[in-house]
């Protein structure tokens, strides 16, 4: 590369107005493309790099002077330059600070860095190893990001609460309340008399308590259905920026509806509609006393006219349309004329305290960690390592364990010894400062991997372990779909693009369903195979298929507690496995699933498809053993 004068940094981040992502490893193979997605996806990305030359060779000079390149997208592309993540003074100096404060999101795609060594041979060089950058190194982003933003954490570990400032934050609007005489008058009343039915319900307030009680008398013969509508006020509620719609209630076991009348449903029958279930009576908790909180997304509202879905209506869209006015329903049917499973001729009972708004927490910080990395913890002898997948078998410079590894069997350790929990994720002066104040030998590793230093950090965050990351072109010709599978408890294998990765991430920063989850991501090959045969052609991933991802997946949280989910909990620690020998390494090369891997990429770079070095066999290439300690995507 020719060299040339590098403009100095600009002073402040540039703004279009968009969320602004912070993308560490910008410069990586994994990185650019996640810079690309969000770009396209609209957000303004600040790349924090090493060195600005490599932003140069990689995004070209005029991400350096202050244009993004038109065919990059929508948003703009800045820089922090100087950043070496294992040395947390360049996180916490310059404008890096207000920069990390002023993000939305941050991105973390870091990987060690290795290639010819002074005496020969390939590997991570000394300070840039796995350990170095993907444990040290991200934890002390982490830190800074905490720092940065003011974070407030209150209690420890997992169960802590935990509270982030931003863009990510939860957010409530109140809609209606039911404390006054004014609340209850802006409701009317629209049973079925009104087509010749004879049910009846009233809205009563109980002043004392502070909620009204929705009751009355369902009568199915000649119509059986009650309701009641209020108006959002003088103006349209704008609903940009919310997820969905919250309740807080007190029923009696019966399924209730809730109409939703936006800008695009104007025509008196036209309505979206969504189901929500009370808790029978005799459920209800001690203190809670029966008491709800219904949270309904936008998305589980239909469009329906009286109650049969309109299939041709547009969605729900909150960021074009605005609620006009909120009903309640309770009727012998639910959607198209099918009963409503949950109901009873006569009485019902519906007290309500509030209808609001809600906006989920999105995740602030994403991590790219790797599928096998909890896969590699479940490894207890080296006879089941052998018979893993070539990345677990592998694993090289214990890179597996750095990015994840349980916290649980290191807090037992501790114990055992009897000393004082002094224990530190990361060098630090306070860490110093305590063991000289307790008298006890430092101890590190309390959270002793990436992955389990970010779950019990104070950010919501999610955890992206990609399967194999290869080209595009490894996918050959063939049409494909581009759709991503999600899993959990690391049991899936596969392969996915750079670029899908990056469209993964982009999707997860938009979704209400992401924080707090853990989740291994392929390409979907067998909808790429339908879509060869014409069964099931879908579009390239959209934020449709980005919903389905993320919603049906597990909170950590979740896994935590045995039996709740289905998933098991996170496993123990185990320790990194000694390096590979080069005979064993040759061994697992022979695997024929890595051959069969790299007779495809060799046959890639041969067509030209491929660069030399670029793809999941393309390093191996250059040199069998060392080479393919340096790439995480065999054979996964
Ligand atoms: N390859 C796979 O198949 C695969 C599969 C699953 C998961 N992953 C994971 O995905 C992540 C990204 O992989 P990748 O292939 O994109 O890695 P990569 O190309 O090696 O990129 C690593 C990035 O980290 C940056 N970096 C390294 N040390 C740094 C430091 N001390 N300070 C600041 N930045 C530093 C590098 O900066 P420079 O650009 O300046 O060198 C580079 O941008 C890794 O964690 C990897 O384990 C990979």
């Amino acid at each position: 590369m020719a060299s040339r004068a590098l403009p100095p940094p600009p002073p402040t981040v540039r703004r279009t107005g968009g969320p602004v992502s912070v993308v560490f490893g910008a410069t990586g193979r994994a990185g650019r493309e996640i810079v690309q997605a969000l770009l396209r996806e609209g957000h303004d990305v600040v790349a924090a790099v090493r060195n600005e030359s490599k932003l140069n060779e990689v995004f070209g000079a005029s991400a350096l002077s202050g244009a993004t390149p038109a065919s990059l997208g929508h948003g703009l592309l800045d820089y922090i330059s100087g950043i070496d993540v294992t040395n947390a003074a360049t996180l916490s100096s310059g404008n890096v600070p207000a920069v990390l404060k002023e993000a939305s999101h941050v991105v973390v795609a870091l990987g060690p860095v290795g290639g010819v060594q002074p005496g020969g041979g390939f590997g991570f060089f000394p300070g840039l190893t796995s350990e170095d950058v993907d444990f040290k190194g991200v934890t002390k982003v982490i830190d800074a990001v905490v720092d940065a933003k003011g974070v407030v954490k209150e209690g420890a570990g997992e169960g802590g609460k935990k509270q982030a400032a931003g863009e990510v934050e939860e957010r409530k609007r109140t809609l209606f309340r039911f404390e006054t005489p004014e609340d209850v008058a802006k409701w009317q009343r629209l049973d079925d008399v009104i087509m010749g039915g004879q049910s009846s319900s009233s809205l009563e307030l109980d002043r004392e308590k502070g909620y009204a009680t929705y009751t009355g008398s369902l009568v199915v013969e000649g119509g059986g259905f009650c309701g009641t509508r209020a108006s959002g006020g003088d103006a349209p509620v704008d609903l940009s920026g919310f997820d969905g719609v919250t309740l807080r209630v007190r029923g009696d076991g019966h399924r209730y509806k809730l109409n939703l009348k936006t800008t695009e449903t104007l025509a008196s029958e036209n309505v979206y509609q969504a189901a929500f279930d009370t808790l029978p009576l005799q459920d209800a908790g001690e203190g809670a006393g029966g008491w709800q909180t219904i949270t309904i997304p936008f998305h589980r509202f239909y469009p329906v006219v009286r109650n049969r879905v309109d299939y041709k209506a547009a969605p729900l869209q909150p960021s074009s349309q605005a609620a006009v006015s909120l009903g309640l329903v309770y009727s012998r049917f639910e959607f198209n004329r099918q009963a409503n499973p949950y109901y009873d001729p006569g009485a019902f009972s519906l007290s309500l305290e509030e209808i609001a708004l809600y906006r989920s927490r999105r995740p602030s910080l994403v991590l790219v960690s790797s599928a096998g990395a909890e896969r590699n913890a479940k490894v207890e002898t080296e006879e089941d390592r052998k018979t893993e997948i070539p990345i677990v078998m592998l694993n090289p410079g214990g890179i597996l364990n750095w990015k994840y590894r349980s916290v649980q069997r290191d807090r037992e350790r501790k114990r055992e010894d009897g000393r004082p929990d002094v224990v530190c994720a990361v060098e630090s002066p306070a860490c110093a400062f305590a063991s000289v104040f307790f008298n006890t030998p430092l101890l590190f590793s309390s959270f002793p991997s990436a992955e389990t230093y970010l779950r019990a950090s104070p950010l919501p965050y999610i955890i992206l372990r990609p399967c194999g990351l290869v080209p595009e072109k490894a996918f050959g010709d063939e049409p494909s779909t581009g759709k991503l599978q999600a899993g959990q408890g690391d049991t899936i294998t596969g392969r996915l693009t750079r670029q899908d990765l990056g469209l993964a991430v982009a999707a997860a920063l938009a979704s209400p369903y992401s924080a707090g989850k853990t989740m291994e991501i392929r390409r979907d090959e067998a909808a790429d195979a339908n879509a060869m045969t014409g069964v099931g052609r879908r579009p390239r991933t959209t934020a449709v298929t980005a919903l389905e991802l993320f919603q049906t997946l597990v909170a950590d949280k979740d896994r935590a507690v045995s039996g709740t989910s289905g998933l098991f909990p996170f496993p123990e620690a185990v320790d990194p496995p000694q390096e590979v020998s080069p005979e064993r390494a040759k061994e697992i090369l022979n695997d024929p699933r890595v051959k069969a891997q790299q007779e495809r990429d060799r046959a890639l770079v041969e067509s030209g498809a491929l660069q030399k070095g670029q793809g999941g066999g393309g390093r191996i290439e250059e040199e069998p053993a060392a080479a393919v300690s340096m790439t995480a995507s065999q054979g996964k």
